[in-house]
């Protein structure tokens, strides 16, 4: 089976790794149907701190493919993804189109595959926050509707895709990936030296500190809206040291609305610093006492780490991390925040949960789906209406 495996921004990266590392594993492995992958990158996170230190970090393969799709607004980025992939699968014919998350190279992928009746399957699906604002929302919905092969990280999110109206035999439960790149990588993170750059480690030990990431257009595009949180970072950074990776994004929007002197300011204790490559987030995150953050992802890895993790969003398409997890939702209202931030200071006891099935196996099962989807004389031509009905279900593989 031929697949092409999509990558385009930063946290399609961590998803994508451990996938093409079970594809290596399971080919190596006596009789089993040959898979061969194609790994394209389109180009939307581009910079080397977004994309290339990933790839160093995590040992990915270059990318046999660059669409080199780049920056622009939603239809823009998206029409030029699709513009770029049509031809990349007109002429490599692949079975099977694999995309992660929901950023806009998902969907944009997605559309051009299902378009030229090549079936996709979609890692991450029937993430629902309901907040048809995000433009994350928009591209879940989109390519869970016209995905051929559904991988879910939790029952919620089968829970949903099932009301949605998917046939249940489309819908794999097989755990998290994100969380199989971070219990691969958790030892070797331990060697970075990130604590002692930003001073945050000396002879002693460790000073205690929190961590803040920012990139929501609804957090960081509104001067107003981001004046409030930061005013909160100011307040919580008088009792604890806040280190603040910023995102290219928030960034620009920072110097636009003159808020970047606001912390580099004397005195200020929040820190902004570039956006740190994977390993070094990694340890930051994991020694952290609080993170502060609108990212999905971080809200998981946060769980499995067991830290403290305020979400600055009114809602979330994970909320298995709230249930679970160590996950609060406090929006982007300075009082919340600071009531988060108390309720944070508070906790004593470990928060590490394990939500069923994040136990870092998650890439073997999509894997041994694959490969049962080869098996059964996979059709690339696949018409919503003949699904194969492959053994080893939703049903069966949750049980
Ligand atoms: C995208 C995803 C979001 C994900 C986030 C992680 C969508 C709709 N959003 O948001 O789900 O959580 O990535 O980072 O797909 N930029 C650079 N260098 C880069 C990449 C971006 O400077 O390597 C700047 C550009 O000015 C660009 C802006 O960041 O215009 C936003 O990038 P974009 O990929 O459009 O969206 P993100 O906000 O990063």
């Amino acid at each position: 089976m031929k697949i092409i495996l999509v990558a385009g921004a930063r946290p399609n990266f961590m998803k994508i790794a451990p996938i093409l590392e079970a594809i290596g594993v399971h080919n190596g492995k006596g009789r089993r149907p040959r898979m061969d992958p194609i790994l394209v990158h389109t180009g939307q996170h581009y910079d080397h701190a977004m994309s290339q230190s990933f790839f160093e970090d995590l040992g990915i393969p270059r990318p046999d493919i660059n669409l080199e799709a780049g920056s622009g607004g939603h239809a823009e980025q998206t029409g030029k993804v699709m513009m770029a992939f049509e031809p990349v699968l007109e002429g490599e014919r692949p079975d099977l189109v694999l995309v992660v998350g929901d950023v806009n190279s998902t969907m944009a992928c997605s559309l051009a595959a299902k378009k030229l009746n090549i079936a996709v399957a979609h890692v991450e699906a029937g993430l629902r926050s309901g907040d048809m604002t995000m433009p994350e929302e928009i591209n879940r919905k989109v390519t869970d509707a016209i995905a051929d092969y559904l991988f879910t990280t939790d029952r919620i999110a089968g829970a949903h895709l099932l009301k949605e109206g998917v046939q249940s035999e489309r819908i794999f439960f097989v755990g998290n990936v994100m969380i199989d790149t971070l219990v691969k990588h958790r030892e070797r993170a331990k060697q970075s030296t990130v604590l002692e750059t930003l001073g945050l480690k000396n002879g002693r030990g460790f000073h205690p500190y929190a961590v803040v990431t920012l990139h929501r257009p609804s957090n960081v595009d509104d001067s107003e809206t981001l004046g409030r949180i930061f005013e909160a970072l100011q307040e919580i950074s008088l009792r604890l040291p806040v280190i603040f990776p910023c995102h290219p994004r928030t960034r620009a929007r920072l110097d636009q609305f003159g808020l970047g002197e606001f912390f580099d300011g004397e005195g200020s204790r929040v820190r902004l610093i570039s956006p740190l490559s994977y390993l070094d987030f990694l340890h930051l995150n994991s020694l952290a006492n609080l993170i502060l953050t609108d990212s999905g992802g971080i809200q998981e890895e946060a769980t499995i780490l067991g830290v403290p993790c305020l979400t600055l969003r009114e809602n979330t398409e994970r909320p298995i991390t709230v249930s679970q997890g160590s996950n609060r939702l406090v929006g982007n209202k300075k009082e919340a925040i600071l009531n988060g931030f108390e309720w944070a200071l508070r906790q004593t006891k470990s928060l590490t949960a394990r939500p069923d099935k994040w136990d870092g196996r998650a890439a073997e099962r999509i894997v041994e789906v694959l490969a049962r989807i080869s098996r059964r004389k996979f059709h690339p031509f696949i018409a919503n209406t003949s699904i194969p009905t492959v053994p080893g279900n939703a049903m069966v593989l949750s049980s």
